[in-house]
């Protein structure tokens, strides 16, 4: 009677184990078991649209699973929100290519892959997201796809993913508050055309860190609508920099951007380090922003504030400007390879107030050569400084 109730007891376990694992297993979807191939060849967009359906509209935690050791083709595609999950976690083990030009749906062409209001969404991996950037970076037309937008996507959490050879902006993300990146690399030629690593709008409490971003334009952009961005131990180089801007170009709205801390980050090779620029006759502003701890290592032009940005020859006359003040450049050390050294080119409209320079060793890259310091209309403070800065106006 007791060994049958034990095994009894012993087949029950058995059986609730089994449930556990089967309960486990389907909140796990591999694109393989929707008709995905992964041969690097077939158009897999459709079964990825169909394991999306799937793990989208599912209740819980769901993962959707890319499986390693294949290469799946996507055209452009959006993985659409919101979700019945509580959270989607995009796994990518193996690796995502992009049709090359030719290839390319002819209506689509300024997006690849598109996360559209998804909250709570975790994309993280070991695989690759391939872009066919060379087959798009030759030709005249300018409309090239970004290969992955965040829009909308509340609570975002990307890591350890690797994009290359995108045929525009590696990543974009707009309208998302609340965002972790971090253990990425980013990478495309120094002379590939706008692709920017990461170009963020609209969004708030953004943390990026422990990350590579070495591309053709800027490794970090922070456009319009930005606040509470922290950008920490990130590598950058070739490419443009870390730009916050460029503001104003939409002469109907604000532009503001606020809170920006970027810490312990490296420039390597980039045609500029800190900079941030605006368009002649904008509105808002961009204030509180620390660019500290900052290594050069053959920089063209480490800190810049352009207020002249995109005139062709001469700036028009205008009224009015972005607002550019409490900015903090701290711990900037190394070299540079032209003579600009430090560009504060602000407004006659609007000067840049509260503009700090502290600690601060820059040095040729190249023994004999000066260093050049551009201030106009500029106020603020200076303390220990290499160059010497003294075009400052008292605050
Ligand atoms: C994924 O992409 C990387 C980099 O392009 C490559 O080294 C690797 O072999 C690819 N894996 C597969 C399964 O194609
Ligand atoms: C584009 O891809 C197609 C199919 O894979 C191939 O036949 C063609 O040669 C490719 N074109 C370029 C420019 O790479
Ligand atoms: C960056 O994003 C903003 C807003 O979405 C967009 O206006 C701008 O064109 C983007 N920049 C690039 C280089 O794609
Ligand atoms: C950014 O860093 C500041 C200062 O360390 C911190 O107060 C803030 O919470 C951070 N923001 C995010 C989004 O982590
Ligand atoms: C600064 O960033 C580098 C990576 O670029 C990292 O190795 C180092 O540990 C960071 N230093 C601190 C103090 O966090
Ligand atoms: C800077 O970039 C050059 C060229 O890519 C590379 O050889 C060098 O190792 C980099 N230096 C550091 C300190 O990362
Ligand atoms: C500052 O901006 C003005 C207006 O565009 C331009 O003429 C001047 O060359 C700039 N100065 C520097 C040093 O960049
Ligand atoms: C500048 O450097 C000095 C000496 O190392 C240090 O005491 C001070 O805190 C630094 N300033 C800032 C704002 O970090």
């Amino acid at each position: 009677m007791l060994q049958k109730l034990v095994l009894g007891f012993v087949l029950i376990c058995i059986a609730l184990i089994g449930l556990g694992n089967g309960q486990l297993q389907s909140n796990t979807v591999d694109v393989t078991s929707f008709g995905a191939v992964g041969d690097g060849k077939t158009d897999d967009s459709k079964a990825f649209l169909k394991a999306w359906a799937k793990v989208c509209g599912k209740k819980g935690s769901q993962t959707l699973q890319i499986s390693h050791d294949k290469t799946f083709k996507l055209q452009p595609l959006v993985f659409q929100g919101p979700c019945k999950s509580t959270t989607i976690s995009f796994q990518l083990l193996g690796n995502i290519s992009a049709p090359n030009k030719s290839e390319w749906a002819k209506d689509k062409k300024e997006k690849w892959i598109i996360f559209n209001g998804v909250k709570n969404l975790i994309v993280d991996g070991s695989g690759v997201i391939q872009g066919s950037g060379s087959t798009w970076w030759k030709g005249k037309d300018s409309r090239r796809p970004t290969s992955l937008t965040f829009k909308s996507c509340n609570n975002l959490q990307l890591k350890s993913i690797t994009s290359i050879n995108s045929a525009r902006n590696h990543i974009s993300i707009s309208s998302c508050i609340g965002v972790t990146i971090s253990y990425v690399t980013l990478i495309a030629p120094k002379d590939s055309p706008n692709t920017d690593g990461i170009n963020v709008s609209g969004s708030s409490q953004m943390n990026l860190f422990d990350s590579i971003i070495g591309t053709g334009d800027d490794c970090v952009a922070i456009n319009g609508g930005c606040s509470g961005i922290n950008i920490t131990n990130v590598k950058c180089g070739p490419g443009h920099g870390l730009s916050v801007g460029s503001l104003g170009k939409r002469k109907t709205d604000e532009d503001i951007v606020e809170h920006v801390y970027v810490k312990n980050c490296t420039f390597n090779g980039t045609q500029n380090g800190a900079r941030i620029k605006t368009v002649p006759g904008g509105t808002g502003y961009a204030k509180n922003i620390l660019f500290e701890d900052i290594t050069l290592i053959n920089t063209e032009n480490p800190i810049v504030i352009d207020q002249h940005y995109g005139c062709k020859n001469d700036c028009p006359l205008t009224t009015s400007a972005v607002e550019v003040s409490n900015v903090k450049f701290i711990g900037f050390h190394g070299s540079v390879v032209k003579e600009a050294a430090i560009q504060l080119n602000c407004s006659e409209v609007k000067r840049c107030n509260d503009i700090v320079l502290e600690n601060i060793s820059i040095v040729p890259a190249e023994e004999g050569e000066t260093l050049e310091v551009v201030c106009n209309n500029v106020g603020g403070t200076v303390q220990n400084t290499i160059p010497l800065v003294s075009c400052l106006s008292k605050p």
